[in-house]
């Protein structure tokens, strides 16, 4: 006979859009859910769907096995430690495992798991790399590292959350590593999309004639992509089948010159040629876009093309 197991309980703390939508999520696959936030008020909705309120960050932790953090960031989550510390006779916290599903950069995401180590706590990370409103649909795309024993122990449950999870290793700070890349990716994107936007207005180019024109665009990169990657782990940056870095930057000063002379501030593309012109000075001229990455990566800046080898 199949035994059905029962949706484990689980805790949410925060109840920002993204720790609502997670705590809606596991209500909705029917886990019985215990919430916390610093603003209680915030879980009046939650409570009425039948989550049980913690009552303070300490009874949160304590109220069961798997335990979901998701603030704004690390120095938050930092907090919500010292609340629950600050209860009279406390200097570790409950054995629970927690969640920290807020986003941080690697290095501050290293220190708060040895923290929650040195406390006590088995320490899962994870980053979300899709919107709140994606949470419990099969949009979800969740990246974790740390221990795989607790991703293993805990799949099943994290389920909930809908789409994909993937695990990437047991470096708590790796999870933060990919997420904190992809957002560059995100935010340079949206905020060139938003220049080209500007650029585009000032020349009488309304926003909705040029956004098929730029999604094909996009599709471009996102079509290049692999390849770049490729030539970038095998150290190929040959730029004879494509541009070369010489023609890069003679376009680049054309956009630059077409900003100017439309009156849209160049800064940001003038960061991109700084780039391209700093690899072109040390003797990349000939080499495509994906040299780039690893002349950036060798801790060389836009701004010091005099010490770039
Ligand atoms: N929203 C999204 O679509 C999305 C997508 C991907 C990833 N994320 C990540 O998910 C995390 C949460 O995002 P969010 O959208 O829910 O909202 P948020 O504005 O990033 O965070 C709000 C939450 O943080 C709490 N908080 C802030 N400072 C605190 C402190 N010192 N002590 C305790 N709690 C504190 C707030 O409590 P109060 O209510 O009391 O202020 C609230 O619960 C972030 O790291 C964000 O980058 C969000």
């Amino acid at each position: 006979m199949i035994q059905q197991l029962s949706p484990a309980p689980v805790t949410v703390l925060g109840m920002g859009p993204m720790g609502r939508a997670i705590a809606s999520a596991f209500l909705a696959a029917g886990h019985p859910t215990t919430v916390w936030n610093r603003t209680a008020d915030k879980t009046n909705e939650l409570l009425a769907r039948g989550a049980v309120w913690a009552g303070s960050p300490l009874a949160a932790l304590d109220a069961g096995e798997l335990v979901i953090v998701c603030v704004i960031d690390a120095n938050a989550v930092d907090a919500i430690f010292d609340r629950a510390l600050a209860e009279p006779g406390r200097s570790r916290l409950p054995v629970t495992t927690l969640v920290n599903l807020t986003s941080d950069g690697p290095g501050r995401t290293r220190e708060l798991a040895a923290r929650a180590d040195e406390l006590g706590v088995l320490y899962l990370d994870g980053s979300i790399m899709t919107p709140a409103a994606a949470i419990g649909t099969e949009a979800t795309r969740i990246l974790y590292s740390g221990p795989v024993v607790l991703f293993d122990r805990h799949r099943h449950t994290l389920a909930a959350l809908g789409g994909a999870a993937v695990h990437l290793g047991d470096d708590p700070g790796r999870a933060a590593s990919f997420d904190i890349a992809l957002l560059n990716l995100f935010w340079t994107s949206i905020t060139g999309l938003m220049h080209s936007f500007a650029l585009a207005a000032r020349q009488n180019v309304p926003a909705t004639a040029l956004a098929p024109h730029a999604q094909q665009m996009a599709g471009l990169v996102a079509d290049l992509l692999p390849g770049l990657a490729a030539d970038i782990d095998a150290g190929r940056f040959s730029g004879t089948e494509s541009a070369s870095l010489t023609s890069v930057t003679a376009s680049l000063g054309h956009i630059v010159h077409a900003l100017e002379e439309a009156g849209v501030s160049p800064a940001v593309t003038q960061e991109a040629k700084n780039a391209v012109d700093a690899a072109v000075s040390a003797g990349h001229e000939g080499d495509s876009a994906a040299r780039l990455a690893e002349f950036l990566g060798r801790g060389h800046t836009d701004r010091d093309p005099q010490a770039a080898g």
